[in-house]
């Protein structure tokens, strides 16, 4: 008999490609660090993954900035992307491809994309009357703006009153195909409050879109009429196709889609759903091509309750969060704190508050003292037993033994703040069998192994939280395996399902016998309330 090799499966997932008129804020940072966590748990449970980010660089928005910063808008662009890079490297942030649209290659994805569209009859040329708002990108019907004609996304920009002539794109052609998708695949668009969203909207009947620009330089000419320039949006969701290509590759729809296609995952943020779940796929329709597979709509955040923007001033700013705080801090509260597809809230004191109460004092804590004790009580070594010697009945196994199947299903379903209550589940009880065990009297009494049971049972209880915990705070899991005698490092994603293999790490009982426990260290310094709420 041969052996059968099976290929591991593969998961390909983007964020949105961020525009480039300014540097990063926290909203960007946040679509991406939960696209993060996605593709290191799936890199973790051995999937093959390929983790797509970007930027969006063509368009009025873009051009005005630039011309406001008296540069090239290429110019500004760079810099831009270097702001992003260097926030992405701050973060752990572990991407596969960043995709510019500015990229000699991408025009010919464009191009090649556009002529397929072009030659199924789907682009005509139309007179365009409306509303623009260049902060959006996007027309806007009057009844959508607010009474002094700014858009509500953008109260201090008018939206600006465009007539003249465009291409547009048939999209009214795909209303039924596209209520066909929605029905037929009903996980299609994420979560269900968004799906309702798009099906009210398209219930209106859906109008053909103009995919042309006159009296704008920055962009991609159309191919067949290069006074017209092709929208910028239109452009956009093509970079998701073009980060398909191996770096050296020939830039031909082929290429691009021969390996990685269709994406399984867009995960964008619920202002841009109608980009995503409406026009995309009529798009693909259009060319004929396969469609993604979700698209996943998160919330907006705010900052201590409200809408944050440069002209209220209450911006935040993920430069320096991450600076003050750490990577894993950050990724944390926002994982843990906000339920992923609802809006959420930053507020700096409960940050500090959350981040000490769990990770410094449940989780930190608890490997400290367990450790320090198995110093003390046991020469610093695993206790010598496995995991089955531990009754049925014991508090931490039975947590324990389920927690791995519940933290998957949470990854798996996005709803991460659910799995890192689970896993505090664990790391309290951890706290509490302790507390209510005191291994340090038993140890008097000279009850060793039942010590070295108590021990074992705690520190296995933290493994499992940390390995579980690791697609969302890798620095902080890799500390505590290394304590636990591990020479483990969750940021080193090549060969972890490999050399940690998922099958037998996320399970309860795992920790090896006679393994060498490292000197206690705190992993997590408690952090200092912002100074308004320290006196
Ligand atoms: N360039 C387009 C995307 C093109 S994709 C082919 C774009 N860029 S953006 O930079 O304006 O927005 C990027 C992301 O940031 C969006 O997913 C948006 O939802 C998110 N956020 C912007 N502000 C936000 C918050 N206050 N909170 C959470 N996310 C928010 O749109």
């Amino acid at each position: 008999m041969t052996a059968q090799i099976t290929k591991p499966k593969k998961f390909a997932l983007t964020t949105p490609l961020y525009y480039v008129n300014g540097v990063p804020h926290i909203g960007s940072a946040y679509t991406t660090i939960i696209a993060d966590v996605i593709a290191r748990y799936k890199r973790l449970i051995g999937e093959d993954v390929l983790f797509i980010t970007g930027t969006d660089e063509h368009g009025q928005k873009i051009q005005r900035t630039a011309e406001e910063k008296g540069l090239l808008p290429q110019d500004h662009c760079d810099q831009i992307v270097a702001s992003f890079e260097a926030l992405w490297q701050k973060l752990d942030i572990q991407y596969d491809r960043f995709s510019r649209t500015t990229a000699p290659r991408h025009q010919a994805i464009v191009k090649e994309f556009f002529e397929r569209v072009w030659d199924n009859g789907d682009i005509y040329l139309a007179q365009q009357q409306g509303w623009y708002c260049v902060q959006c990108e996007e027309f806007k019907e009057k009844r959508e703006l607010l009474e002094d004609g700014c858009c509500p996304l953008h109260p201090n920009k008018k939206a600006e009153w465009r007539d003249e002539e465009n291409y547009f794109f048939k999209l009214s052609k795909y209303q039924s195909k596209l209520e066909e998708l929605y029905k037929n695949n009903p996980q299609f668009i994420e979560p269900e409050s968004r799906r309702n969203e798009i099906l009210n909207f398209i219930n209106q009947g859906l109008q053909d879109f103009s995919i042309s620009r006159v009296n704008l330089a920055w962009g991609f000419p159309i191919p067949t009429d290069p006074d017209h320039t092709i929208y910028v949006w239109f452009d956009a969701l093509l970079g998701y196709v073009t980060a398909l290509l191996d770096p050296e590759e020939e830039p031909t729809l082929n290429n691009a889609l021969s390996d990685w296609w269709p994406i399984n995952l867009h995960l964008i943020g619920k202002d841009i759903l109608r980009f995503h779940a409406i026009y995309w796929p009529a798009m693909l329709m259009s060319a004929k091509l396969p469609l993604p597979q979700k698209i996943f709509g998160h919330g907006f955040l705010t900052k201590d309750g409200q809408k944050m923007g440069k002209s209220l001033g209450n911006t935040l700013d993920p430069f320096e969060l991450v600076d003050k705080y750490g990577a894993d801090a950050v990724r944390y509260y926002f994982l843990k704190e906000i339920e992923c597809g609802k809006d959420g809230d930053f507020n700096e004191t409960r940050f500090v508050n959350i981040l000490n109460a769990d990770l410094a004092n449940d989780l930190g804590n608890l490997l400290n003292r367990t450790l320090g004790m198995t110093q003390k009580y046991c020469q610093g070594s695993l206790p010598k037993m496995t995991a089955t010697e531990l009754p049925q009945e014991h508090s931490l196994k039975t947590i324990g033994l389920t927690l791995g199947e519940k933290v998957i299903n949470a990854y798996e379903t996005l709803k991460f703040n659910e799995g890192c209550e689970e896993i505090l589940t664990l790391i309290q009880a951890g706290n509490k069998f302790i507390d209510e065990q005191a291994p340090w009297r038993l140890f008097k009494e000279g009850k060793q192994a039942e010590v070295e049971k108590i021990l074992y049972g705690v520190l296995e209880s933290v493994r499992l939280a940390a390995y579980l915990l690791a697609p969302i705070i890798p620095n902080l899991s890799s500390k505590i395996y290394q304590q636990l005698g591990f020479s483990v490092d969750f940021n080193q994603s090549d060969r972890l399902n490999e050399v940690i293999p998922f099958a037998h790490h996320s399970q309860w009982g795992k920790l090896a016998v006679n393994q060498g426990l490292a000197k206690p260290q705190p992993i997590f310094a408690k952090l200092d309330l912002p100074s308004e709420d320290n006196p």
